[in-house]
């Protein structure tokens, strides 16, 4: 019944893996858009703040507590701290089942945008056509979004299916480096570009009058998102970490690449974006707008991208490698778990959980116009508010229910967990064994594990049922 687990290559297919499961839609499609929403400047500074205040230590305790049980979510939570934590294990495995069955979605859109722009590479971008128009008509066609998402959730499932080693880790090791040389690549054409100077100083020069206690909290509740932090995913990706690795170095490089990325796609979307002067429309079209309305418009749009026509298809391959290396982090979440706890074989484990997960991404791909009772849930009275603020598509009920509530409890939890149930001992030997930096001082984690993110996260909490914030 127990088949042998697995186990990474090696530190560098490790931390490849990690780096592949944090940089997502959360850097390519959220970070970009809330920078924006936002004003820049001192919302960036805030950010890198919680990301080194509270996302590396939670970074460091969720690796810890894999590596040292070599269990994934439930199983690790139990050993290491006691049979009740389980509960938070599952709350993570829920966690990952729900955010897979939405996250998929979004990542179909970017192959409907990967074979748009290609066939406009190839035929020309046909005269008078509007981008806005694209998107809707696309995200609201039904079967056609039943159709990419289903496509999406067999790629996951192919990787997952074939392990941690064949699958996940090869899948990293070939696409991670493929995603940083396509972003090299618009990073440079971007400096070329009139609007690169206005972008930088939108992004970087603070200014903190504009700065209000919701947008501190929404930079600390996107610092979990994109990290993959508060579901146990990484919990569950140091099971496979051997006692050879450095805990405390993989942190480190997972949160010091996932912020240079998002960073990076920040500036190039916006240097496009302040080029062409579509200040106003980015504000009308919100989120989904940024990535797959202004972006393909610009990259079409005479003199405004150096060689866009070429690089349109190249970026949206970039986003589906980028989402393809989540979604299988969120999958493996929930298999590993049927795998370690029910006793499944993994080949079983994972298409059945890919399966159910696909009867809940139905709904959530049909939530842009494709069906009315998904796109038009009532989710009123005060709990619909208080849960779910009011969003009325499945998906943005489900959406809101993960980034507002899931994730911070879950990372609370985890944060409890790690710096006042398990002993000194179990913590402070696995982040001081011989593999680690002679530089590292296990105090200073210790103190941020105790208080201060769980003083931050709290606030998160507190912020959205007293107060109700919405982060999503
Ligand atoms: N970090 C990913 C992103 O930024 C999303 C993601 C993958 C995630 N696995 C996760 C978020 C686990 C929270 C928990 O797109």
């Amino acid at each position: 019944m127990t088949e042998q687990r697995g186990n990474w290559t090696s530190s560098a297919g490790f931390v490849l893996a990690a780096t592949g499961s944090a940089i997502g839609l959360g850097n390519l499609w959220k970070f970009p858009f809330i920078t924006w929403e936002n004003n820049g400047g001192a919302f960036v500074l805030v950010y890198l703040v919680w990301l080194a205040a509270v996302g590396l230590p939670i970074m460091m305790a969720e690796l810890l507590i894999g590596r040292k049980t070599q269990k994934s979510a439930v199983g690790a939570l139990k050993e290491a701290v006691g049979p009740a934590w389980g509960l938070v294990g599952l709350w993570g495995v829920l966690c990952g089942f729900t955010l897979l069955s939405y996250y998929t979605v979004i990542a179909g859109w970017s192959l409907f945008f990967f074979f748009k722009t290609a066939g406009w590479m190839v035929g020309g971008f046909p005269a008078g056509t509007s981008l806005g128009q694209v998107f809707t008509e696309q995200s609201a066609n039904g079967g056609l979004q039943l159709g990419l998402s289903l496509s999406f959730s067999i790629a996951t499932v192919s990787v997952v299916y074939f392990g941690v080693q064949k699958g996940i880790e090869k899948i990293a090791r070939l696409f991670l480096p493929v995603l940083f040389a396509i972003l090299l690549l618009l990073f440079i054409t971007s400096f070329a570009m009139e609007g690169s100077g206005q972008a930088l100083a939108f992004i970087f020069r603070p200014s903190f009058g504009e700065l209000d206690g919701g947008s501190i909290l929404e930079a600390l509740g996107h610092s979990f998102f994109t990290l993959s932090l508060g579901m146990g995913a990484m919990i569950t990706y140091g099971s496979y970490i051997s006692r050879e690795q450095s805990v405390v170095k993989a942190s480190a490089i997972i949160v010091l690449l996932d912020t240079v990325i998002a960073l990076v796609a920040t500036v190039i979307m916006f240097t496009v974006i302040f080029t062409a002067g579509m200040q106003d429309q980015v504000s009308e079209t919100g989120t989904v707008g940024m990535l797959f309305i202004s972006l393909p418009q610009l990259f079409f749009s005479e003199g405004v991208v150096p060689g866009g026509r070429f690089l349109a298809p190249l970026f949206y391959v970039l986003v589906a490698l980028a989402a393809l290396t989540s979604t299988v982090s969120l999958l493996e979440v929930v298999a590993s778990f049927v795998i370690d706890e029910l006793g499944v074989a993994r080949h079983k484990a994972t298409v059945m959980c890919g399966g159910v997960v696909f009867l809940f991404t139905i709904m959530a791909a049909l939530s842009f116009g494709g069906a009315s009772f998904a796109t038009n849930l009532t989710a009123g009275g005060p709990i619909g508010s208080l849960f779910f603020a009011g969003k009325t598509s499945w998906f943005g009920m489900a959406d809101h229910f993960v980034s507002n509530w899931m994730l911070p409890t879950g990372g609370l939890a985890i944060t409890i967990a790690a710096g006042w149930f398990m002993t000194r001992e179990a913590s402070e030997g696995e982040l001081t064994g011989h593999a680690e930096p002679g530089w590292f001082k296990y105090d200073i984690w210790r103190l941020f594990i105790r208080f201060v993110a769980p003083a931050a996260i709290s606030a998160i909490v507190i912020a959205v049922v007293f107060f109700g914030v919405d982060f999503s």
